[in-house]
C-alpha cells in the first residue's frame, strides 16, 4: 500500500517498518494507544487525545521522552505525506523491548513508538443511515479500562461474535449496568429527552468524543444526566447511540433483538451528530 509510517524516530514505508519479537507490547500487551480522527486534513480534539495519552503512560509508569510538539508534528507529517483528507491517525507506545520477564525491565528501556494513518469516510459514513444493532454481553475485560491499553482481545472476540450473529457491535454490562461498547462510549435518550451516559470511573474509557458531546449538548440546552443505566433502560429508551473517534456518533437502533424507539436512527441523535460535527470543525488543528 506504500503508506508512510513512523517508527522509533524514522518515517519509513510501511513495508519497511518492523518491531522486535521481544517488544513488550507484543509479549505482554504492555502498551497504550490513541486513535485521533482527521477531518478537513486536520486533527479532531488533539488536546484531549494528548492528555489521555499522558494519563495512560503515567498510569503504566512508562517513561516517554517525546514532547507534545514532537508528537503533534509527527501526526501532521503523516497526514500531509499520506494525503489524509478524512481518516485516522493511530499511535501506539509500548514499554519497549527487553528479555521476556513479567517484571518491568531494569534499567528502563527506550519505549517503542509507532504511528500510521488510515483513510476513512467519517462524516458521510453510510452506516449512519441504518444505525447499529448491538448485543449485550458481560464485561469480562480487566478492571482498568480507563487506561487506553492495547489489551483488546475480549472486545475483539465479542465484536466478532456480534458480526457472526448478523449484528454490528456489543455493549458490555457489569452488575446489570452498561459500561461501554466494544470500542465506544454509550448514551441513551430517555422518553422525556434527557441525555444519559454513564459517569466516568475506572470501568470505562474517558472518551474524547463523549466529552465533546457533553460539552456541546450542554451549550445547546439538552438535559443531561451522567449516571449508569441498564439494558432494560436501553430497550425502553427513545433513542440510543454510541460514540468514538472512528464513528463520532453512531445511532443504535436495536439491543438484544429489541428495537429501540422506532428502530431507526433517532431524531435527537442525528441532531446531536450534526451539532458535534459543526462544533468540532471549529476546533480542528
Ligand atoms: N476506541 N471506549 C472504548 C473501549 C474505546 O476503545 C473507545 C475508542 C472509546 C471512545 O473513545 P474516543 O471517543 O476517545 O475515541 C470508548 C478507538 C477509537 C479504537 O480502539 O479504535
Amino acid at each position: 500500500m506504500g503508506r508512510l509510517v513512523y517508527i522509533n524516530g524514522k518515517f519509513v514505508k510501511e513495508e519497511e517498518a518492523y518491531i522486535s519479537i521481544f517488544d513488550r507490547g507484543f509479549l505482554f500487551s504492555d502498551a497504550i494507544y490513541e486513535v485521533t480522527a482527521v477531518i478537513d486534513k486536520k486533527l479532531v480534539s488533539w488536546e484531549g487525545h494528548l492528555n489521555r495519552l499522558r494519563y495512560s503512560l503515567s498510569e503504566l509508569n512508562i517513561k516517554f521522552s517525546y514532547s507534545d510538539e514532537e508528537l503533534f508534528s509527527i501526526h501532521k507529517k503523516l497526514i500531509v505525506q499520506n494525503k489524509i483528507n478524512e481518516g485516522l491517525v493511530y499511535l501506539q507506545i509500548s514499554r519497549g523491548k527487553a528479555e521476556r520477564d513479567f517484571a518491568f525491565p531494569k534499567p528502563e528501556v527506550e519505549p517503542t513508538i509507532v504511528l500510521f494513518t488510515q483513510i476513512k469516510n467519517l462524516i458521510n459514513n453510510p452506516k449512519i443511515n441504518f444505525g447499529s444493532k448491538v448485543i449485550s454481553s458481560p464485561d469480562l475485560r480487566w478492571g482498568r479500562t480507563d487506561i487506553k491499553t492495547v489489551q483488546l482481545l475480549y472486545a475483539s472476540i465479542m465484536k466478532q461474535k456480534a458480526l457472526d450473529l448478523g449484528k454490528d457491535d456489543v455493549w458490555f454490562e457489569n452488575n446489570k449496568l452498561i459500561t461501554e461498547g466494544s470500542s465506544n462510549n454509550t448514551f441513551i435518550i430517555s422518553n422525556n429527552g434527557t441525555l444519559i451516559t454513564r459517569s466516568l470511573s475506572t470501568k470505562i474509557l474517558p472518551g474524547i468524543t463523549r466529552k465533546s458531546i457533553l460539552e456541546y449538548a450542554k451549550k445547546a440546552n439538552f438535559n443531561i444526566e451522567e449516571k449508569p443505566f441498564t439494558i432494560e433502560d436501553t430497550k425502553n429508551a427513545k433513542e440510543a447511540f454510541s460514540c468514538s473517534s472512528t464513528t463520532f456518533i453512531m445511532p443504535v437502533v436495536e439491543i438484544d433483538d429489541c428495537k429501540i424507539g422506532s428502530g431507526t436512527p433517532g431524531k435527537h441523535t442525528l441532531e446531536l451528530r450534526k451539532l458535534y460535527i459543526k462544533n468540532v470543525r471549529k476546533e480542528l488543528i
